[in-house]
């Protein structure tokens, strides 16, 4: 385990050294697309939950904290909100997971931290753990949260709301589609 300390020390040399704040590092196995809300909305971005508001949110991730963690994204607006396993925030810079013909993912019913085959992860932490994308029903929406298995719930913090640890939720998985992968296998000449 680190202690308090040893990841603040962490976070300042990477901002000397980097500018910027993180030593979790990207999953590269799915396409995730640098965006903000100047640029267009990718055409194939992976809708994940509903807002309060009555917004769509489409997953994202972001990098906080020394950490990689999955973001819920509006099309509309570009608003983008996150949660670590204790504070909920705000960001202006994210990538969007898109999918195409051969990747397309799905939300699979899952609980208490159980690593599903395909699960897709985003990066990892400050605590060098894998962080997976998750997403829950509460609070009158549908909301994309953050997946640490080893605290077995997808938790998930918007705006003012409460701190939510849920145990049943659903995870994002990918499914590749393999007569895509291989087009000329079932073509009858
Ligand atoms: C689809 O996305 C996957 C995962 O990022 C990538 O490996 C693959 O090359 C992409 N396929 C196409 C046709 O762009």
């Amino acid at each position: 385990m680190y202690s308090p300390t040893k990841l603040i020390a962490c976070a300042l040399i990477f901002a000397q050294l980097l500018g910027s704040i993180h030593c979790g590092v990207y999953d590269n196995t799915d396409n995730w697309v640098l965006s903000d809300k100047t640029a267009n909305f990718p055409e194939n971005a992976v809708l994940g939950g509903i807002d309060p508001y009555g917004y769509n949110n489409y997953v994202g991730r972001i990098v906080y904290s020394s950490s990689i963690l999955p973001a819920r994204v509006r099309a509309e607006t570009g608003y983008t909100t996150f949660n670590t396993e204790a504070v909920a925030n705000q960001a202006t810079s994210y990538e969007l997971l898109v999918a195409n013909e051969t990747v397309s993912y799905q939300w699979v019913r899952s609980y208490d931290g159980f690593r599903e085959k395909n699960a897709v992860s985003v990066g990892t932490s400050a605590l060098n753990e894998r962080v997976y994308v998750c997403r829950a029903r509460t609070d009158g929406g549908i909301f994309i949260g953050t997946l640490y298995l080893a605290q077995k719930a997808c938790i998930i913090r918007y705006e003012n709301l409460p701190l939510r640890e849920i145990t049943k939720y659903e995870v994002l998985v990918r499914k590749v589609n393999v007569a895509a992968l291989a087009p000329f296998d079932n073509k009858i000449n």
